[in-house]
């Protein structure tokens, strides 16, 4: 376990699709800095519960909120009831929720391009747009986004994850521009392989290839992303905006 400073007191976040995955990892992370977290999920109950519990485990406030963040509605009432559970605040806007529906090209459906354009894109512009309000108000806010590798450098079969995540980046680095003079920051972290319920269909050729790629000689944990969320959320990150960080144990750089 790596140390962790508390630089996050007082603050209160929100990390979409924080159930399971990486989403979990980081409210954990953020609560285990000081900040009182609000764990979205979308379907799955009993695992937002456990999520919940181990925020609290760290001594930090919880809550869940069902909410699929790719409908209005639900995003609106997510970041309203965020801000209910915050005391009016919001510090802290992680949109992670993502799903994946993989086909090559030439057989990828329409659905298949839209639940992963809706979700993944149009999800974190809902949830931004919704929260930027209250940030701008309380004149700072931090906004991490998780893309993907896939949205740096393309991958056979995700045309359209590839191109949420590649929407997304662009996205991110809009937002730093358009809010920099309120103080709030906007960056996004591009994970390589993780190991999650997201991952686990992969076939293990597939993984065998990736790792074949990755200089530092192991797939990424949920930790290793989490810990630069919370770097990018905190006042360490102050002076960091629009960027890309890239935690895929040098892969795209190989
Ligand atoms: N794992 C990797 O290798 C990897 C690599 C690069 C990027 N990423 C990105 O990292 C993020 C998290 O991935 P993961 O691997 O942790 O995924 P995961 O284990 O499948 O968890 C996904 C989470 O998103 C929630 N979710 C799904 N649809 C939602 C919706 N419509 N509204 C709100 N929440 C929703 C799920 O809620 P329920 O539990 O209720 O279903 C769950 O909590 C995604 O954006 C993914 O693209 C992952």
């Amino acid at each position: 376990m790596t140390t962790t400073v508390r630089r996050l007191e007082g603050k209160v976040a929100l990390v979409t699709g924080s159930a399971r995955g990486i989403g979990r990892a980081t409210a954990v992370r953020l609560a285990r800095e000081g900040a009182s977290v609000v764990v979205n999920y979308k379907g799955n109950e009993a695992a937002a519960k456990e999520a919940a519990r181990l925020v609290g485990e760290s001594g930090a406030k919880a809550t869940t909120v069902q909410a699929d963040v790719s409908i209005p509605e639900d995003a609106d009432r997510l970041v309203k009831q965020a801000l209910e559970f915050g005391g009016g605040r919001l510090d802290i806007l992680v949109n992670n929720a993502g799903i994946t529906r993989d086909n090559l090209l030439i057989r990828m459906s329409l659905e298949e391009w839209d639940a992963v354009l809706n979700l993944n894109l149009r999800g974190a512009f809902l949830v931004t747009k919704a929260a930027m309000r209250p940030m701008m108000k309380q004149r700072g806010g931090r906004v991490v986004n998780i893309a993907s590798i896939a949205g740096v450098m393309g991958n056979a079969g995700q045309a359209n994850y590839a191109a949420a995540k590649a929407g997304l980046i662009a996205f991110t680095k809009t937002v730093a521009r358009e809010m920099a003079s309120r103080n709030i920051t906007a960056n996004a972290v591009a994970p390589g392989l993780i190991p999650t319920e997201l991952t686990a269909p992969l076939p293990q050729a597939v993984k065998d290839a990736m790792l074949a790629q990755t200089p530092l000689g192991r797939f990424g944990t949920v930790e290793d992303v989490a810990n630069v969320v919370a770097f990018l959320a905190s006042d360490d990150a102050a002076y960091v905006t629009g960027q890309v960080i890239v935690v895929d144990g040098g892969m795209v750089t190989a």
